[in-house]
């Protein structure tokens, strides 16, 4: 059915309201064929809601769903062309592993034969060829998993709905079904969107990925830019992890735009806000250096904070400091150890800076 260049997936301004609450806001995602999109964001954010959408489960409030160019919106999910793992596995309790696999192909008419030889197929991909006759019931969660994952698979979908599809899986099986995802989603050109809590999986396995937050889609691009250019505070603290510290915009008397910290100290900021703007600067563990490590530990654009180490922790290839600003807040810095590099001991003074200026983002404070 897809081959080549795959089926593009567009979501259309989609918006969903349960009563008086809004649990998808106008999110619009523009999906190239063949690729796969990683959705991800906090629990009660959407994404379940959005799959449903892209199924034809739910007829959302507002929005089209356009699959390979046609609205879909007016069709069943039996004539979309779309495979969908859920959340919950949603196995028929009453069918065997084969007939489960096979329930997709009996719905869209294919034949015995060659029905049978595709359940044959989806089994051993899932490695659950020995398990045929097995009911769900008789089965473990991951192995139940991967029974939803065959059955998806086997109508050779254009567009693959994955719904937390690895949570029930052991971590050696877990990354053996996401290469086998990437494999199947690279070789049938399948256009893929996958639901995942795992910022790992999310940021290892996609093509871009799209951060919601309560309803609304906080960022959509390549998995790098996410982690070095999140374009809101959300997406800053939630992928990955961020030193948040609060403070004003100013600029000092050479010129250089500075965040004058409530904690004191400088940070450098390259934004387009105005000075006295009370701002949110993240700086992420790993972008924090100690002053005595290198060059431009002071100057114009902003250098030190100072503070005292609260603990250091020697996590094998890193070493983690806590560090106790003066100003009272408290920031975290990881760097790579070196061979027989110790943490600095508690009660070290230190100050430390951003490795470039560049680290730094700084969005407007929502506190305020
Ligand atoms: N049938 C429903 N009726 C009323 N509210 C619903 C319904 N389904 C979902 N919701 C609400 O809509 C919001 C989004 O739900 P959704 O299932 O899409 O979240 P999710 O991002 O998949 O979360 P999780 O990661 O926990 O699976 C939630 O606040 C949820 O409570
Ligand atoms: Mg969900």
């Amino acid at each position: 059915m897809s081959a080549g260049a795959g089926t593009p997936l567009i979501l259309d301004g989609i918006t969903q309201r349960y009563g008086s609450a809004l649990a998808v806001d106008t999110v619009t995602l523009d999906i190239r064929g063949g690729e796969l999109v990683a959705l991800l964001g906090p629990s009660g954010c959407g994404k379940t809601t959005l799959l449903r959408a892209v199924a034809g489960f739910l007829k959302p409030t507002e929005g089209r769903v356009i699959i390979g160019g046609q609205a879909v919106d007016h069709l069943p999910p039996n004539r979309r062309t779309v495979g969908i793992v859920f959340q919950n596995y949603a196995l028929f309790p009453h069918m065997s592993v084969a007939d489960n696999v096979a329930y997709g192909l009996a719905a869209r008419g294919v034949g015995r034969a060659e029905q049978k030889a595709r359940v044959a197929e989806m089994l051993a991909l899932v490695r659950l060829e020995h398990l045929a006759g097995r009911f769900p019931r008789e089965m473990s969660g991951g192995q139940q998993q991967r029974v939803a994952l065959a059955r998806a698979l086997a109508v050779r979908p254009s567009i693959l709905l994955l719904d937390e599809p690895f949570a029930a899986l052991d971590k050696n099986l877990r990354l053996d079904m996401q290469i086998e995802i990437k494999r199947i989603q690279r070789s049938a050109g399948t256009t893929t969107l996958i639901v995942t809590h795992d910022q790992e999986e999310a940021l290892s396995m996609a093509d871009r990925v799209a951060v919601l937050n309560a309803g609304r889609l906080e960022q959509f691009a390549p998995p790098t830019d996410v982690y070095d250019r999140p374009e809101t505070l959300f997406v800053n603290t939630f992928v990955g992890t961020a030193n948040v510290l609060h403070g004003r915009l100013a600029t000092e008397p050479g010129g250089a735009r500075v965040v004058a910290l409530e904690a004191g100290g400088l940070l450098p900021a390259a934004t387009t806000l105005p000075d006295g703007t009370r701002v949110a600067a993240c700086l992420r563990p790993e972008h924090v250096a100690f002053a005595e490590d290198g060059p431009g530990a002071e100057g114009g654009t902003g250098g030190g904070l100072d503070g005292v180490v609260e603990i250091g922790l020697p996590l094998g290839a890193t070493l983690v400091h806590e560090i106790r600003l003066d100003g009272g807040a408290r920031l975290k810095t990881a760097e790579a150890r070196a061979a027989g590099a110790r943490p600095r001991p508690p009660g070290t003074r230190v100050r430390l800076r951003p490795t470039a200026p560049e680290r730094v983002s700084v969005f407007p404070d929502p506190r305020h």
